[in-house]
């Protein structure tokens, strides 16, 4: 079932949001060669906390970090370890999940380390591409699959492949809501998007095949091929006036 908010719900979702992205930046510009994920998990709860939210990962099916801290290979879901130090020329996808008086946001970037490869910064610019040109497919009387057209065909023009396995989501009270928000596939399908709808939509791009292994940890998606991964995140809310970046966009 599809819940649609309210305008007082969605800024509420706003706020949740805002204080995601602002755990976004600090633990962005935190990330350099040598910190360890841990260090970067403990400074998001610290500020989760300060801001009077709640970390929404933490304890989700037995998730036992804030952030999901995603290097290289990992595509999402890497758990943050004190022994896993950052080195320079890594991407880091950082996810986070906050709640927020009752709602939850939730929003990912993945960031460079120090001096990374030209064949990695492409690959960050053409998965933060794909994710800007579905937020622009979220506008009242639009498809849902049309969200994930854009995205597979942006991916695949620049020679990448879109992961099958791991998709998007409504998202409000509960960290997942119906849709399911795939990021691939044949537009023009599924419900006609209405205002009042928030979707998490979350391209994961990888170099090389769209294969995925999972970890013995139950958790970490890594690359079939071992090639590099990205993953951005926004949650956003159609309005009349179009997308609501929700904690981004100023209203
Ligand atoms: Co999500």
């Amino acid at each position: 079932m599809m819940v649609l908010k309210t305008s007082e719900e969605l800024a509420v979702m706003n706020r949740a949001n805002a204080v995601v992205h602002e755990t976004l930046r600090l633990v962005a510009e935190a990330a350099k060669p040598g910190v360890s994920t841990k260090e970067l998990d403990d400074l998001a709860e610290d500020h989760i906390r300060a801001a009077g939210g709640k970390p929404a990962f933490k304890g989700y099916r037995g998730y036992p970090a804030t952030l999901c801290t995603s290097v290289n290979d990992v595509i999402v879901h890497g758990i943050p370890l004190p022994t896993h130090h950052l080195r320079d020329g890594d991407i880091l996808g950082v996810d986070c999940g906050v709640v927020l008086d009752g709602f939850v946001g939730d929003a990912a970037v993945t960031v460079p380390i120090g001096a990374v490869s030209e064949q990695a910064a492409r690959l960050l610019e053409v998965t933060k591409e794909c994710l800007d040109l579905a937020v622009d497919v979220v506008r009242p009387g639009r498809r849902l699959t049309d969200i994930g057209a854009v995205i597979q065909s942006h991916a695949e023009a620049a020679g990448y492949s879109v992961v099958r396995e791991l998709v998007g989501h409504g998202i409000g009270r509960a960290m997942h809501e119906d849709p399911q928000v795939y990021n691939f596939g044949p537009g023009g399908r599924g419900p006609e998007l209405r205002p009042g709808l928030v979707l998490a939509i979350e391209p994961m791009i990888n170099a090389g095949i769209a294969g995925v292994s999972f970890d013995d940890d139950g958790w970490t998606a890594r690359t079939e091929d071992g090639k590099l991964s990205a993953h951005f995140e926004y949650s956003v809310a159609v309005t009349e006036n179009g997308p609501w970046v929700l904690g981004v966009d100023g209203r």
